[in-house]
């Protein structure tokens, strides 16, 4: 069998060994407030820990004797090869940890095989990322109020080669995250949302306490009054396939699938919008079931662990998505650290494969899953206040 790439890769005795490290290390590293935007979530941050929690609501039911000398965990996602289910989440403004920001993320997901799902708000232009990427790459798109921004992002992407269309629906405006407003979160001054311009591109910088800047901004310019009609709108634009994110009901996915989206991700935005919601993962069966077999359905909140992508993909889903964990990666060590978190997710995974007798995606069915008969809470280090 080949050497697991992360051990390839000759980390020290004392190198980050899971994400939890990376999480640990990166958590030492980032300033309060940067810190307190990434690992946060909205209201009590209810959401935030059962995400993470719904993964402990299931134990495994591994075979034996299964010839699982070769496991693979390649596959596609919308017709592009991958090596791993295992996407990279959009997420917004990654210099906020690291200089080299997205084009860092992107080399380290076309290093390990992963897809990118690039942000609107990204703080490097969808072209640049477009440029330094070199596995696949999607749009995520904010719908907002000025439609023909919209437009031009997808004209933008289109050009640039992006290969889907993710529309977040999950958030008209943003929700409260308490931990931004006492920070009086905005972004620092060589920080900017490099997709936008004018007046679109200000009002994110100097923070005062009791305001998230962030939120404030989405208030401004996200369009709240977007509605399935609109939808349609957006499918005459273009010929990429678009997929919704933030669904988590069975009535939405099937009205989604109604106007023809090619995949859905069943997402609580992190625990980071309406808190309160089911966990992704609990949606994530009636979502499978509501939606045509060529509709994809990805899943995120929570992915910390091989077994946790298991898990995921054992209740349906084509893959997950993953966002806290690469940015932990990229604080700690750029482009490598990135890569390395999602190496370790890629060699977790096979080896959860291995053990569990399922040397092929889909061989990982619902018969590997029962519910957990004692409840273990799930390993989080971002419990302590600081
Ligand atoms: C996000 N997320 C997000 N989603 C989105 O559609 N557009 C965005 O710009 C952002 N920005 C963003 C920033 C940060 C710092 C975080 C942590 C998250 C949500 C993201 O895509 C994803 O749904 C969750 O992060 C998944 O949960 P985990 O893996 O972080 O637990
Ligand atoms: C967030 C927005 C940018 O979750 O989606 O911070």
């Amino acid at each position: 069998m080949s050497t697991p790439i992360a051990d390839r890769r000759g980390p020290g005795p004392t190198a980050p060994l899971s994400p939890h490290d990376y999480e640990a290390a990166a958590r030492d590293r980032l300033q309060k407030p940067v810190w307190d935007y990434i690992a946060g979530g909205s209201g009590d941050e209810t959401t935030l820990r059962a995400d993470r929690a719904a993964y402990g609501r299931y134990a495994l039911r591994p075979r034996v004797l299964v010839d699982v000398d070769r496991c693979d965990t390649a596959t596609t996602l919308l017709g592009s090869p991958v090596a791993l289910p295992v996407a990279v989440a959009p997420m917004a403004y990654h210099r906020l940890v690291h200089p080299d920001g997205e084009l860092a993320t992107v080399r380290a997901a076309g290093e390990t095989g992963a897809l990118t799902v690039t942000s609107t708000f990204a703080s490097t232009t969808l072209e640049d990322t477009a440029a330094a990427a070199t596995g696949p790459l999607w749009l995520q798109l904010y719908v907002l109020r000025r439609r023909e921004v919209t437009e031009a992002l997808v004209r933008r992407a289109e050009a640039a080669g992006y290969r889907a269309l993710v529309v977040t629906v999950d958030t008209p405006r943003m929700a409260r995250r308490e931990r931004d407003l006492r920070n009086g979160f905005g972004l620092p001054p060589h920080i900017v949302p490099s997709n936008l311009d004018g007046a679109r591109a200000q009002g994110l910088h100097n923070g005062q306490e009791g305001v998230s800047l962030l939120a404030r901004h989405a208030a401004a310019h996200h369009d709240a009054s977007f509605t399935w009609q609109d939808l349609a709108w957006l499918r005459s634009l273009t010929r990429l396939p678009l997929v919704l994110k933030g669904v988590l009901t069975a009535e939405d996915a099937r009205r989604a699938a109604d106007h023809g989206v090619e995949g859905l991700i069943v997402s609580t935005h992190g625990g980071r919008q309406l808190d309160g919601v089911v966990p992704a993962l609990e949606a994530l069966p009636e979502v499978v079931a509501a939606v045509p077999e060529h509709c994809e359905v990805l899943v995120d909140g929570g992915v910390r662990r091989g077994t946790d992508v298991l898990k995921a993909l054992a209740l349906g889903a084509r893959a997950v998505l993953v966002g806290r964990p690469v940015l932990w990666g990229l604080a700690v060590d750029g482009a490598p650290g990135a890569a390395r978190v999602l190496s370790l997710l890629h060699d977790e995974l096979e080896e959860a494969m291995a053990l569990s007798g399922r040397p092929r995606l889909d061989l990982i069915d619902r018969d590997l899953l029962r519910p957990h008969p004692t409840f273990v809470p799930p390993t989080d280090r971002d419990t302590t206040p600081r």
